[in-house]
This record gives structure tokens, sequence and C-alpha cells, in this order.
């Protein structure tokens, strides 16, 4: 199944046969475009990058690569293909054929769950619209902005089912998502972790490390859906998703690698006035971006998760593969509860502790990551650890947010937590120092200081391949 690049709209929908959506899209498609200009990548339109670009939504061969001129980039509408047959899998419909229309019923659900999925997707562009200046090399440039144009496509996808849909109320919907902006003091976006800037490169991997691993967890969750198109689309967005972890895992990686080279050459933890970045910083940002990323997830208990299950409209992490009776009316779950300043495990209705379960299955595939990481600290022979910090650590949804805990796990007052959060979250002056460290590399092959080359270029090219010409 071919994508047609000869229309206007790239797509696999046909949407040449509807032309009331066709026209829809195409109204909205120069508003995306002045959004992306003022919003999107800062001074990017005119270099070239080697881009991949959707050609397909088979498995194997899905992806083009070739130099694009920025400006030219098409971004386009592509589901994966239909899965003959498909039940649902979960909730009050478990086994009635999937919806391939929207259910009316369950209009307003759906509605919400597109919007904030969809508003994820700028938001991440326009937080990161300003790295390009600081890049470390061509080859993490043209990552970038690989990231940048697939969340650019991610909201193509989103603004897609509203328009197609939602009628009326999706259009305006769809012009929300432009209208909202990341940061913006009367119209910011929905998601308190999409509003603030991702000023440097640290940042970057660590948010395509956890916020796009969140936006996998969604993703995979939605991917359950009883909605056949929010199912397709989402199964299509997961491909694109799978490459922003890798640079934000493998971004990490090197940083950790590069760190450990000078602690060997210079046989000191602080590798900062060597042009590194010392593990106790990096620690910093992982406790950020986890503490932030665990918030997505949402409450503990939450009656909204329960309906969308039930309903049939959102599932659990591969929910296939779980051995209960995906009903769940009477199943239980774990989950932390916070009592007389204590937290204790309680147990809970499975079909409210939802959130709790994806957050847990995000945790482990987190931890996973960490893991990796510390592997390349013990192969230099460094007994510093990188940590997931505990779930009661600088929370500001659920149980947790009416407390303060220690990256550690302990319980302590707020005039305690006052006086040591500069010890576990990037402070001022550690943005400062990055700030200063960072300049950018732009010459083919050559790399920052601060990180280690990768092991292997884009699609068989080497690391020193040309990856962005400037014109
Ligand atoms: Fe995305
Ligand atoms: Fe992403």
């Amino acid at each position: 199944m071919g994508i047609d690049y000869n229309q206007k709209i790239p797509n696999n929908v046909d949407l040449a046969g509807d032309r009331r959506l066709q026209r829809a899209l195409e109204k909205w498609l120069p508003a995306y475009l002045d959004w992306w200009q003022e919003l999107g990548p800062a001074r990017s339109s005119g270099m070239d990058v080697y881009l991949r670009t959707a050609v397909s939504v088979e498995p194997g061969g899905w992806a083009h690569y070739d130099f694009v001129r920025m400006q030219d980039y098409r971004w386009g509408i592509f589901l994966a293909p239909p899965v003959p047959e498909r039940r649902i899998g979960f909730g009050m419909h478990k086994g009635e054929p999937v919806w391939n229309e929207l259910p009316g019923e369950y209009r307003a659900e759906l509605r919400r769950l597109i919007v904030t999925q969809g508003d994820t997707e700028p938001a991440s562009v326009e937080q990161q619209r300003f790295l390009g200046a600081t890049c470390p090399s061509l080859y993490d440039l043209r990552n970038l902005f690989q990231v940048n144009v697939e969340e650019g496509r991610h909201l193509w996808a989103m603004v897609y089912l509203l328009q197609a849909y939602f009628g009326r109320d999706g259009r305006e919907e769809a012009d929300g998502l432009l209208a909202r902006h990341a940061g913006d003091p009367d119209r910011p976006r929905i998601l308190e972790a999409f509003n603030e800037r991702t000023e440097n490169w640290l940042s970057f991997f660590m948010f395509t490390f956890f916020q796009d691993r969140d936006g996998k967890f969604q993703l995979a969750a939605l991917a359950e859906s009883g909605f056949d198109p929010l199912s397709r689309t989402c199964r299509f967005m997961l491909t694109e998703e799978a490459h922003h972890m890798f640079v934000g895992e493998s971004g990490i990686m090197r940083i950790v690698q590069r760190t450990a080279e000078l602690m060997g050459e210079h046989n000191t933890d602080d590798v900062s006035s060597f042009g590194g970045i010392p593990l106790a910083l990096v620690q910093k940002f992982i406790n950020l971006h986890y503490s932030i990323c665990l918030d997505l997830f949402g409450s503990e208990k939450s009656t909204n998760a329960a309906n969308y299950y039930s309903m049939g409209l959102k599932g659990r992490f591969e929910e296939s593969k779980i051995d209960d009776d995906h009903v769940l009316t009477d199943a239980v779950y774990e989950i932390p509860e916070i009592r007389d300043g204590r937290v204790i495990v309680a147990e809970a209705p499975a079909l409210t502790s939802i959130n709790e379960r994806l957050r847990v299955s995000y945790r482990q595939d987190s931890q996973r990551g960490i893991d990796r990481f510390n592997k390349v600290l013990r192969a230099h022979d460094i007994g510093f650890e990188l940590r997931l910090p505990d779930a009661v650590f600088h929370r500001n949804v659920g149980g947790c947010a009416d407390i303060h805990g220690t990256p550690t796990g302990a319980l302590i007052d707020a005039e305690t937590w006052q006086r040591r959060r500069d010890e576990w979250l990037p402070t001022q002056a550690d943005f400062a120092f990055l700030r200063a460290l960072m300049q950018p590399v732009t010459e083919p092959g050559k790399m920052a200081g601060w990180i280690a080359p990768p092991k292997r270029g884009i699609h068989g090219k080497a690391v020193d391949f040309d990856y962005v010409q400037f014109h």
C-alpha cells in the first residue's frame, strides 16, 4: 500500500474519495505551515536534511531516506492497514467487532483523548525549536529535525481523526491545536510537561528518552482502542516513536560514555572543568524528567481511566498479552497510597487503577534503559549508578502530590524539601553551565566534547556524513 506524494496531502486514507474532508484538511494545511514557520525549528527552512519519509505503511520498507529541503517537507496521513475481523479486546464491548465509525455515545470521551494526545505533538516541536543553534554535531542536528517533522506528522494524524469524525467540533479542535502554544501564559498546552522549554541537549535527550516514552505508552494504550481509525493511526505512529526513543537513549548513552572517558583520563568525578557533563548532573535531569513524566499518567485512582477502559476506548499496555478476563469487574490491583504520612501498598479495584498500571509498565521500560547506561559505567569501573527516582519524588499529580519525598523514597517535610531540592533537581547554575558548555558543532564528522560519537550513522551512512547542508 504505497503512499501517493502527488497529492497535496500525501495519504493512504483515500482522501480524494472524500471531497468534504479533503477540503477541510486543505484549508487547515496553510495554517499548519504558518505554525511550522513561526514555531517549528528556528532558521531551518533553507537547510537540506537527510530525512526519512514514510512511503508505505507496511512493516519493513516503509521509510525512504533522502535529502529534503526543510521548507519542502511533506506531511501526510498514514494509517496502519486494518486487521481483518478485528474485535474489541476489553471492556464491556469485548468480543464485538471494532467500530469503523465514531461510536456516538462515546463522542465526548474520544474527542478528549484525541485532543489531549494531539496537543503534545506540536508542543514538543515548540519546546525544541531553538536546539538547532547548539547542536553537538550534524548527525544530532539531523536527528532533532527528524523527531520534529515526525511530531508534526503526529499532529496531522490526530487532526485527521478530528476532521474526519467530529464535524464542526473537530475543525474547531484542529484550530485549537495550533492556537495553544508551549509556555504561552494565556493559551498554554494542556499538559504541564509540555509547557517548559527544552533548552539544552541534555534536556532534549532526556525528553526523547522519558517524554517520548510516555508517548509510546499512551499510543500503545490507544492502539488497543475499539475505535479502529484511532487504533490504526496510533499503530503507525508507534513505528516512528521508536526512533525518537532511540535518539534519547543513544544520546544519553553517548554522554555517559564521554563522561566516563573523561573521569578515567582526569581521575575525577567532576569533569565539568574538562568539558564534560558530571554524572551527578545527568542524575538530576533523570530526576526531573522522570518525575514529570510519572505525572503524565494521571492519578492512581481514576474513574475517567476506568470509563475509557470499560467503554473500550483505551486499553492497557499490550492488553492482549495480559492473562485475565479483560473486563476487570471484580479484579483488584495494588496501588501506592499515602496513609498517615506513610506510603503503603493498598488494594484497589483494577478498573480505577488503570493509570497506575500503565505507569508501572512505563517504569519497567524506563528502568531497562537505565540499566544499559549503568553497564557502560561498570565497563569503565565506575562505582556510580544512575537511578530512577522513587515515585514519591517531585510529584504534582495523584496521592504523592500532597507529600515531599527524596529520590530514594524517604518522606520529608516541606522545609527539608526546600532546603535540599537543589541537590536533586537542576538549578539555574546547572542550566547556565550547560548553556556555556553547548556550543554548536556543524563540521561534518566533528563532535562536541561532551558527547561521544554514535556507534554508527543513519541508514548505513557514515558518522561523518554531511547529514545537514546549509545554504
Ligand atoms: Fe509524537
Ligand atoms: Fe515522539
